[in-house]
């Protein structure tokens, strides 16, 4: 729970909220981060975790673990304080967390969905051995606009060896 000041410092950014899902607030409150804290910290198996610095947590990673017959699959989500952006921090967490996450937990894939033009989010997707299985036509309603988004995928043994 201390990390809950430094996570609505950074979470409460348009440009972090413009490539998430509308459940991620905006503005991000203290109160968000609270709950959103005191939620992942009782789940079990943990699912979400901090990216930080010896000091702070600067952004966060976490699965969403699927259930009846997508049981073995995992949706990964993640974003990062935007004044640590564009130093390889997240391409190196999500390479990582993916080999990690495929130790820990009985999945065959892990997917995420970043929006058309997250091109960021894309190479490092990319980067970590994700391969796009297809482009989702108008699958998004964000900010009053309609767009596409890719689906991108991880399947067990195809992780990005470092
Ligand atoms: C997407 C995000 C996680 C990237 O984190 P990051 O640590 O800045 O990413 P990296 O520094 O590892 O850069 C990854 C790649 O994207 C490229 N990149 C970074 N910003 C870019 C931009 N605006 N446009 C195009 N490419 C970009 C980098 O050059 C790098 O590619 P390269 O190694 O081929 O040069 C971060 O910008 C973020 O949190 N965004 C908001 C939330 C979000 O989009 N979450 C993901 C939802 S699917």
């Amino acid at each position: 729970m201390e990390d809950a000041v430094a996570v609505q410092r950074y979470a409460n950014n348009r440009k972090i909220w413009l490539n998430l899902r509308d459940v991620f607030p905006h503005p991000y409150t203290l109160e968000n981060a609270q709950a959103f804290l005191s939620y992942v910290t009782q789940e079990n198996p943990q699912t979400a975790f901090a990216i930080a610095t010896p000091a702070e947590a600067i952004g966060c990673i976490g699965l969403t673990l699927g259930g009846d017959v997508h049981r073995k699959a995992a949706e990964l989500g993640y974003w990062l304080g935007e004044p640590y952006w564009g130093r390889g921090i997240m391409s190196e967490v999500v390479g990582r967390f993916t080999r990690r996450a495929f130790e820990v937990f009985d999945l065959q894939r892990i997917f995420a969905e970043p929006f058309a033009n997250n091109r960021a989010s894309v190479r490092v997707l990319e980067k970590a051995g994700f391969v796009c299985e297809g482009r989702l036509r108008a699958s998004i309603f964000k900010d009053g606009q309609l767009q596409d988004s890719f689906l991108y995928a991880c399947v067990r043994d195809n992780a990005a060896r470092p």
